[in-house]
């Protein structure tokens, strides 16, 4: 048995990008709080023509997102939808669906969305809201899995992407990759070898899903 580099993943299904090929370009609507690193991937599969897909509108929360110089490069309509303009999660969700709507979007990509989903955006958009989360569900759920899976002592962690429900983290799981973690790791270092694989997955997941389960 050759070498196996002791940070290599293991991506669960070996699904790649070629495997599922989208005949139609799927509208995505993505939704970002953040940096936006895994909305980039996804843009960048799509400039590549790997994914055949288009994003209409990146919507984001933070009016300071990392994600919208990502956005300025891709050429990415952004729409800003800030929850703190609403009384209630269920009206600011009823605002996001309507943006979804009126630009067409097929499919919910929720790429570092800082926010619990409620009903309203679930039953919108029913079976076909996507989340990642850097953890291996069913473990670590919530926030701070990265630093949840160092205090654990586990040694492999990874990240999934999921169906998102009404419960946090929980919607059926489309895609895993295992990342070791390795001694000395920081929440830091892990969680960069994580992103890694994420932007691996996400793409490959997505186009699973689509063809999957459209
Ligand atoms: C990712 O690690 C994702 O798993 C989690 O939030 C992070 C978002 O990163 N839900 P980015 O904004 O895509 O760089």
């Amino acid at each position: 048995m050759g070498n196996v580099p002791l940070d290599s993943a293991l991506i669960s299904p070996p699904v790649t990008l070629a495997d599922v090929p989208l005949s139609r370009p799927v509208q995505l609507g993505v939704l970002a709080s953040g940096s936006g690193s895994n909305y980039g991937a996804i843009a960048q599969a799509i400039a590549s023509q790997q994914l055949n897909a288009e994003i209409p509108v990146l919507i984001y929360n933070n009016p300071k997102a990392k994600v919208l110089e990502r956005a300025a490069q891709f050429g990415t309509k952004t729409q800003l939808i800030n929850h703190r303009d609403f009384t209630s999660r269920e009206a600011c969700d009823q605002a996001i669906l309507d943006c979804l709507r009126s630009h067409g979007v097929e499919w919910v990509i929720m790429a570092g969305w800082m926010r619990i989903v409620t009903e309203v955006l679930l039953r919108g958009y029913e079976s076909r809201i996507l989340n990642i989360h850097p953890s291996l569900l069913p473990s670590f759920k919530g926030i701070r899995a990265v630093e949840q899976a160092l205090d654990a002592g586990v040694k492999v962690t990874g990240c999934s992407v999921h169906f998102a429900s009404l419960e946090v983290d929980s919607g059926d799981i489309i895609m895993q990759a295992a990342v070791p973690i390795l001694p000395g790791d920081t929440p830091e270092t892990l969680h960069a070898r994580i992103q890694v694989q994420e932007h691996r997955i996400f793409p490959a997941a997505i186009a699973l899903a689509v063809t999957q389960y459209s």
